[in-house]
């Protein structure tokens, strides 16, 4: 049977409410959650020890008040850390106003280190469906190992094998083919999600890695081109746009009919669209 689903144009907090609480702390999913997104994103990567954590950057300077690179820690030396630092929120700020933010955490667990366990569960407890949008990170380094402790984690959630893809409330993004790959040999019906930085040539007609049926190119290659937007559309993709925080760009991922905008800002986006 088809299902004919009306057009609704996802609202998808990337690494949480992340300009109202530091990003991939659960004060930033909590935030997120109650504002009403209709999704989270989060980045993942590999401790030393082999546990997934949501961390963006190679290294955890930025983000906390430690130093070094994610791989080369274990979740242990990760758990003293803060990562309800400022900086953050510097990182973010493109504009001249002075700075109005201030993070005041709940309890420790606002200023730790976020595993991607702890994130499935705050999930399975939101009390509605709230999807989530899991980008691997580096994958290629890691030579299948990141895809592995995902699937075997989200088995333990019963989210490996979807019915369909399109019932499906977790999908695996990647600037890495490969990494997709691994992901669809692994579960076929567990949606992927292409992103691009740039449109490649041999992508130009509209055509995605084998399998992929969702497209995340950047905001900027949307402003850029927006009859490529047009293609992926009318060949069958999805558009999952990223990093959409202007509302002239809300208005123009609206206008081109994209399916999730990805927003630090879910709040402004979702009012932006009567929500
Ligand atoms: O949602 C996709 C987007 O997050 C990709 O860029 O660098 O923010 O992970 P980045
Ligand atoms: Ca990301």
């Amino acid at each position: 049977m088809t299902h004919v689903r009306q057009h609704r144009t996802q609202v998808v907090a990337h690494r949480g409410a992340s300009e109202e609480a530091p990003e991939h702390t659960l004060a930033a999913y909590r935030k997120a959650i109650e504002d009403g997104a209709d999704a989270l994103e989060c980045d993942v990567r590999l401790t030393a020890d082999g546990h997934l954590v949501c961390v963006h950057d190679r290294r955890v300077n930025r983000t906390s008040n430690g130093r070094g690179a994610v791989s080369a820690l274990e979740l242990a030396d990760l758990a003293a850390l803060d990562f309800g630092s400022r900086r953050t929120r510097d990182f973010w700020r493109t504009r001249d106003e002075e700075p109005d933010w201030e993070f005041r955490p709940e309890d420790r667990e606002d200023t730790s280190v976020l595993t991607l366990q702890r994130l499935l569960e705050l999930v399975a407890d939101a009390g509605r469906r709230v999807e989530l949008a899991i980008e691997t990170k580096h994958p290629t380094r890691w030579a299948g190992q990141v895809e592995e402790r995902l699937m075997h984690l989200l088995k333990r959630f019963g989210l490996d094998a979807p019915d369909s893809a399109e019932e499906s409330p977790v999908r695996i993004m990647s600037f890495s083919a490969r990494s997709l790959h691994r992901v669809r040999a692994a579960s076929p019906t567990l949606p992927t999600v292409y992103l691009m930085q740039f449109v490649s040539p041999r992508l130009r007609d509209g055509r995605l890695p084998a399998g992929v049926r969702i497209a995340g190119p950047s905001i900027r290659i949307v402003r850029n081109h927006p009859a490529y937007i047009e293609r992926l559309k009318a060949v069958g993709h999805q558009v999952h746009v990223w990093t959409v925080n202007e509302p002239e760009d809300v208005d123009l991922c609206l206008g081109l009919g994209v399916d999730a905008i990805i927003t630090n800002r879910p709040a402004a986006v979702l009012q932006r669209l009567g929500r």
